[in-house]
Parts: C-alpha cells; structure tokens; sequence
C-alpha cells in the first residue's frame, strides 16, 4: 500500500501518521499540498514534486492552508479530479468542502432535526444588524474559520455597527449565530468510522474552548445523547472521520462544529487510544489492507 499524507508541512501529525502507516507496513510520503502540478491531457493526472499521485492507493488530508480563492479551487477540484480516478481520499473532497463551510454544515444540521444554534447568514450590514437586534447576544464567526480564530463575541449594538462596518470592508460574509451559554467547557468527540473514538471536556475562563486558544482538554467519557449526536453529525456530512464540537445547554446538547480536518494532539495528551494508529487502521480497513 502506498498512502499519501498532503498537508502544507511536515508537522507532529503528518510525523504520527507516517509513523503509524509505516507500522502497518505501508510506503507513506508526506506531500506539500501547495506543490500540486495538474496535467491536462493528464498524464501524470496531478503530481507533487514529481510524484504522480493517482499511483497512490490513497491520501490523507491533513491540512488545507488558508489561500485564495483560486488556491482553495484549484486544490480541491484536483482532489476531486483525483478521486474520480480512483484515489481514495480521506476525509473525502465533497465532505471537506461542506464542512469547511460553516453555513453549509450548520444548514445541513438544522435540516435533519440536530441541535444546532440559531443562525443568520448574510451579505448585506442590514441583514447581520437585523439579526444581532434579534437574538442580542452573538458569535460572529468567519465562514471558513478554525481554531477560534477571528470569532467574536457581541452583545452591544455599538460593537456590533463597528465589527460589521469593518467587515464590510473585507468583503465578509457575516455569519451570525445566537451566543449558547455553558459554562466554562464545551465538548469535543473525535469519530474515527461509526465510533467515537475519544472525547475530551476543554475548560478555559472565557466563553470560546479551543485548545489552540489555550483551553486545557481534561479526559471525557461522552454520554449515550452526546455519543449519538457526534455520530450523527458525522455520518450527516459524510466524513470518515471527524472532530465535532459540542455545547451542554441546560435544555440539551447543542452541535456548534463539525471539523472534517481536526487536530488531536490536546486530545491526544487525554487519552491512550493512539489516534493516528486509529485514523491509519481506518483507512487501511477501508482499503480492504489486511496485514494490519
Ligand atoms: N454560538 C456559540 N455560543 C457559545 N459558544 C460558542 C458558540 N459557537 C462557538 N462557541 C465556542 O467557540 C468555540 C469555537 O467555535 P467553532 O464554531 O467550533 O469554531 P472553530 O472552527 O474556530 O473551532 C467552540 O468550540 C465553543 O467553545
Ligand atoms: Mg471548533
């Protein structure tokens, strides 16, 4: 088997992932993702630094960095072109573009009676002000963001003229969700397949749990509802594996992200489930690998 792991450098997680690949008996390379080369007529289909990628039996996403959007296209439709020449790829092209968006994934969840926070998303300063008058207290999140980047918290009209005035500027689109109170931690579970694999609880002060933004991940067996809901999710969006991010409301669970390229080394220090093992063996199994 030869696997490709396409990130935009050779970080701790492409460093465990190769390590579990090679484990299991697998060639695995790490490939630059801003490095593609597409051939039309294709041949090679798409390469990086010379390696042909539909010679590989599979690639894993790792990272898709920020860029244009002509970067972000091209990327993905040459993941697309890839797949439709018989690459394996994993999380799929269709998932990730839909995850990425946190419009599309928060729609999608409503649409099949998942919790989910009320949301209006916009174009227009009028629309996003209507929608802080109507829910008072808002996140406002970049449709693509990551890591509690750019995310604030508004609950002043003032703030919020000023926030959205700005990102008029940037040609923004506003993504403006009802702010959920609860407490000082929310959820992540990782689903690996038709499991939750590990979960974690991320404390901090604030109002928002990342651990990038210094939230400390704590050990977390997740309920049968909080079980159920980060499988759902993730079968929803198609990936076949998935960080999601939950909220405990006092009227319930609340499903605030669905994260088909999650990091995992804050959950990683919480468990003894190793996770790129875990990744690497699912995509084997799905390869029909057997010497696992
Ligand atoms: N509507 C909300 N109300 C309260 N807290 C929120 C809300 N949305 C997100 N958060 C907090 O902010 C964190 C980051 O939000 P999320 O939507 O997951 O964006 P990112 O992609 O940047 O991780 C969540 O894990 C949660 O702790
Ligand atoms: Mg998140």
């Amino acid at each position: 088997m030869k696997i490709g792991i396409l990130a935009d450098r050779k970080g701790w997680h492409v460093e465990v992932l190769l390590k579990a690949l090679a484990r299991r008996g697998c060639q695995a390379d790490f490939l630059p993702i801003t490095r593609l080369v597409a051939r039309v007529p294709g041949d090679p289909l798409v390469a990086i630094n010379g390696q042909r990628l539909e010679s590989y039996d599979a690639l894993l996403i790792r990272t898709i960095p920020e860029g244009s959007l002509e970067q972000i296209v091209f990327r993905m439709n040459a993941l697309h072109r890839l797949e439709a020449a018989g690459v394996r790829i994993m999380n799929r092209p269709s998932p990730l573009e839909q995850t990425v968006d946190k419009y599309y994934t928060s729609s999608l969840l409503a649409s099949r009676g998942l919790p989910t926070p009320r949301t209006v998303v916009a174009e227009g300063f009028d629309e996003a002000m209507a929608a802080f008058q109507e829910f008072g207290d808002v996140v406002v999140k970049p449709l693509f963001g990551a890591g509690g980047r750019g995310m604030v918290r508004v609950s002043d009209a003032d703030v919020a003229y000023r926030i959205f005035r700005a990102l008029t500027l940037t040609r923004s689109i506003f993504y403006v969700q009802e702010f959920v109170p609860h407490g000082d931690y929310d959820l992540r579970g990782l689903v690996i397949g038709d499991q939750v694999v590990a979960a974690m609880r991320r404390r901090s002060d604030g109002w928002r749990h990342n651990v990038s933004q210094g939230a400390r991940p704590e050990a977390y067996v997740m309920d049968n509802e909080a079980t159920a809901l980060c499988l759902q999710a993730s079968a929803l969006l198609g990936t076949d594996y998935a960080g999601i991010d939950l909220l405990r409301t006092p009227h319930g669970y609340t499903v605030v992200e669905v994260n088909s390229i999650p990091g995992w080394s804050g959950l990683q220090r919480t468990t003894e489930i190793e996770i790129a093992q875990a990744i690497a063996d699912h995509l084997l199994s799905q390869l029909g690998h057997r010497s696992a």
